[in-house]
């Protein structure tokens, strides 16, 4: 079954603890947090402060999304606020490999996320090394935007990679995902999906978790 992660990127700040505790209701796997800093991508969130105060509130897992430049200068900060997955984009470090150790330092796991157009052999010698890549199914920096068709082949092709060489890596995908394109995206291969605006746009936050959870 595929595991979810709700992005609060969506959800109404002003109630985050509240949404929040409706996703736990629904028995969300993870909180998805959306780092941005208006370099890497076009958009400003919040940064380890803010997760800081929300890991006060839940034990769900935080899987923690850095679309950040150069987050080797930030990685211990994340650790520190209470991160569970520690994601770095391949694109926003000269450095992945030295990056990834550091995650792994703080006893986190790491992940690796690619744009849609950063092929999956960037990371080729990196997958004994990461426990998850994040397949981005959208151009980062918003949500509600759609899916892109051409990241199938991607997912299906990673899926494969991870399964010839018997890894135990997990891939998570981001971007575009609703409750009537969620199953296929986990047929395709996906263990983890990440679910923004489908979940807190939604009337029901967790009935939409739950619903979600069945597929
Ligand atoms: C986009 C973020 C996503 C976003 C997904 O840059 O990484 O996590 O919140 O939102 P939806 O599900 O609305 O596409
Ligand atoms: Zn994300």
């Amino acid at each position: 079954m595929a595991k979810i992660s709700p992005s609060i990127l969506s959800s109404d700040f002003s109630k985050l603890g509240e949404e929040i505790k409706k996703i736990e209701e629904g028995g969300a796997d993870y909180v998805h947090l959306d780092v941005m800093d208006g370099i890497f991508v076009p958009n400003i969130t919040f940064g380890p402060p803010v997760i800081k105060k929300i890991r006060n509130i839940t034990d769900i897992p935080f899987d923690v999304h850095l679309m950040i430049d150069r987050p080797e200068r930030y990685i211990e900060d994340f650790a520190n606020s209470g991160a569970d997955i520690i994601t770095v984009h391949e694109e926003s470090t000269i450095h992945l490999h030295r990056t990834i150790q550091s995650i792994k330092s703080f006893g986190k796991k790491a992940g690796v996320s690619l744009n849609p157009s950063t092929p999956i052999k960037n990371i080729e010698y990196l997958l004994d090394d990461i426990d998850m890549v994040l397949i981005m199914t959208v151009n980062p920096g918003f949500g509600g935007q759609s899916f892109i068709p051409a990241m199938e082949r991607k997912i299906k092709y990673l899926r494969k990679l991870i399964d010839d060489k018997k890894l135990d890596v997990k891939i998570e995908v981001d971007g575009g995902i609703k409750l009537d394109n969620a199953r296929q995206v986990v047929d395709w291969g996906t263990d983890i999906l990440v679910v923004g605006s489908d979940i807190f746009k939604s009337d029901d936050i967790t009935g939409r978790v739950k619903m979600f959870k069945e597929v």
